[in-house]
């Protein structure tokens, strides 16, 4: 049984990257082929054995909160029209014994303080934090990324940051960790700094949107200035944090979408295309035949 019940989803972010698509919807909303960003990170938490769904939500709240409640004129009208597959799909987003639970951050004042707001909520748990836009895809035979790191929770009783390795390019998207390695495909975190300029960023080893947090991170949260970007900074807490406590850095099995970004979620989309059953083949023809023919503009 995981130890892990709560998962925050901070959603109350601006997606400033994806306007107009997110003028009056959260970009967590977008879909990959038929399923928006945040269902699959609820379903990853549900995988991983959590029960309580904590939204951080923002100005454009309703979509979410609709998405996982019940529709009731939809569902009876698809009774109504006997379209009993889509029914299922519609009843079957969120497990009977999952519960949500909304929370709105009164203004985007940073990813940290959007976590903080989870906090009357969360209390002193350990607890899993997923952000929707960085979509993450496992390949058959390993679990996905969060009942991955949860599992290493249950043994390691530490926080847990999910980190990949990025050009050096490409920190400034990033936190990232300095670490010592502890064991194959884990390291303890010696430092971490937001969105480092390359030349100043002490690796390249960044965290991506899956986190499993002691409880104990609110109370460094909660005294946190604004860090980078004017923000108050989920990477701020746990460069406090992990003065008082170990913090594992944890190179996960899977890949990552960046689906904050246009390229990101348009190749999330492709390859998750290319893999839905009712889109597979037809896309793979398409794209196959523009290839061959060099008809790509
Ligand atoms: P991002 O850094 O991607 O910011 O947030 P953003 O504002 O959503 O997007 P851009 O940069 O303007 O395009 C990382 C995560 O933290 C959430 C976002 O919803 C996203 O999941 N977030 C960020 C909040 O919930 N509140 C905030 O104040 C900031």
């Amino acid at each position: 049984m995981t130890l892990i019940r709560k998962a925050v989803f901070p959603v109350a972010g601006l997606g400033s990257r994806f306007l107009p698509a997110t003028k009056a919807q959260p970009k967590e909303m977008l879909p990959i082929v038929d399923k928006p960003l945040i269902q699959y990170a609820v379903e990853e938490a549900v995988a991983a054995g959590i029960t309580e769904l904590v939204f951080i939500t923002g100005r454009n709240k309703r979509a979410i909160e609709d998405h996982f409640d019940t529709a009731y004129e939809l569902e009876a009208e698809l009774e109504a029209a006997g379209k009993q597959a889509l029914l299922d799909v519609v009843r079957g987003v969120i497990p009977k014994n999952v519960t949500c639970i909304y929370i709105r951050q009164s203004a985007p004042l940073g990813l940290g303080h959007a976590v903080l707001c989870a906090r009357p909520v969360v209390g002193n748990e350990p607890f899993a934090v997923l952000l929707a836009d960085d979509f993450m895809d496992t390949a058959p035979g390993y679990k996905p990324v969060l009942a991955q790191m949860t599992d290493l929770y249950s043994y390691e009783r530490s926080s847990i940051l999910a980190v990949q390795e990025v050009a050096r390019e490409h920190t400034r998207q990033y936190g990232i960790v300095s670490a010592a390695s502890y064991r194959p495909g884990l390291d303890v975190v010696s430092g971490i700094v937001e969105k480092p300029a390359p030349e100043l960023a002490p690796s390249t080893l960044a965290v991506a949107g899956r986190y499993v947090l002691s409880g104990s991170i609110f109370a460094y949260l909660e005294h946190l200035g604004t860090g980078a970007g004017g923000e108050i900074q989920l990477t701020d807490g746990i460069a406090a944090l992990m003065q008082a406590e170990r913090v594992l850095a944890y190179r996960y099995h899977g890949q990552r979408y960046d689906c904050g970004s246009k390229l990101g979620y348009l190749q999330a989309t492709a390859a998750m295309g290319l893999k839905h059953p009712e889109t597979a083949q037809g896309l793979r023809a398409w794209l196959g035949a523009l290839l061959e023919q060099g008809k790509l503009p």
